[in-house]
């Protein structure tokens, strides 16, 4: 039987060993800002006050994707309250590093939030565009309560006048992937949260055919 014909770059993919790639994949990174366990420890204290916060109360948990997913999935199971969870999937950024301004949101409902304490995830506050939508849609269906929470938050002046109750790091206007965050739907899978090489930022950001560092070194 003959092999089927693959294109070059998928079959060099297949010839380097996995840790291989994820070694090249960190090498994309300039430098780490948060590793895994101080993630887990600022989780934790994060946790703590949410659960005081919401001790009397029955949470509604609405957590933005797919940015959000490990700081949703580790903080969430660090929560020991009852509570509901919905997810809303929106698209601002369309690939580039810089925010659109658009706010689409792939669902056409809204969870039913009506009467309910809402906690709104997301992986990191940057103009303000995407939380300022989904608060406002969300206050459309009237809950008792909204708060935001966030892993990171640039400070830097926002586009939208939006905050967030409970903040993981406050970081510089810097780049960053890792832990859910991305740049073009990779580099989610890094456990820590570190800054994009720059140079790869505007390499990525003029020629699309330019992937990770996979197609760089191989
Ligand atoms: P905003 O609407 O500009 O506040 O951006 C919110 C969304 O943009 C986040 O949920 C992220 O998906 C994405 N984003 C903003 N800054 C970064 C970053 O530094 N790295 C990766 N994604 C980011
Ligand atoms: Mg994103």
């Amino acid at each position: 039987m003959s092999a089927a014909w693959r294109p070059p770059l998928l079959e060099a993919l297949i010839c380097v060993p996995a840790d291989g790639l994820f070694r090249l994949m960190q090498s994309d990174i300039e430098r780490v800002l948060f590793d895994g366990p101080a993630i887990h420890k600022r989780l934790d204290e994060m946790a703590a006050q949410i659960t005081a916060d919401y001790s009397d109360r029955e949470l509604t948990v609405i957590a933005i994707l797919t940015g959000s997913l490990m700081f949703m999935s580790d903080l969430l199971r660090r929560i020991p309250l009852p509570l509901r969870l919905d997810c809303l999937s929106v698209v601002s950024y369309h690939g580039k590093t810089q925010t659109s301004g658009d706010v689409i949101f792939k669902e056409l409902a809204v969870p039913d939030v009506a009467d309910r304490d809402v906690l709104i995830l997301d992986d990191i506050l940057d103009t303000g565009y995407t939380l300022a939508a989904v608060r406002k849609k969300l206050e459309m269906a009237k809950p008792r309560s909204i708060r935001v929470c966030v892993l990171l938050s640039k400070r830097k002046h926002r586009a939208r006048d939006v905050d967030a109750d409970y903040i993981g790091f406050a970081i510089d206007d810097e780049f960053v992937v890792g832990y859910g965050l991305d740049f073009m739907e990779r580099y989610r899978n890094l456990p820590y949260v570190g800054v994009l090489r720059k140079e790869l930022l505007e390499r990525m950001a003029s020629d699309d055919s330019v992937m990770l560092s996979q197609a760089k070194h191989l």
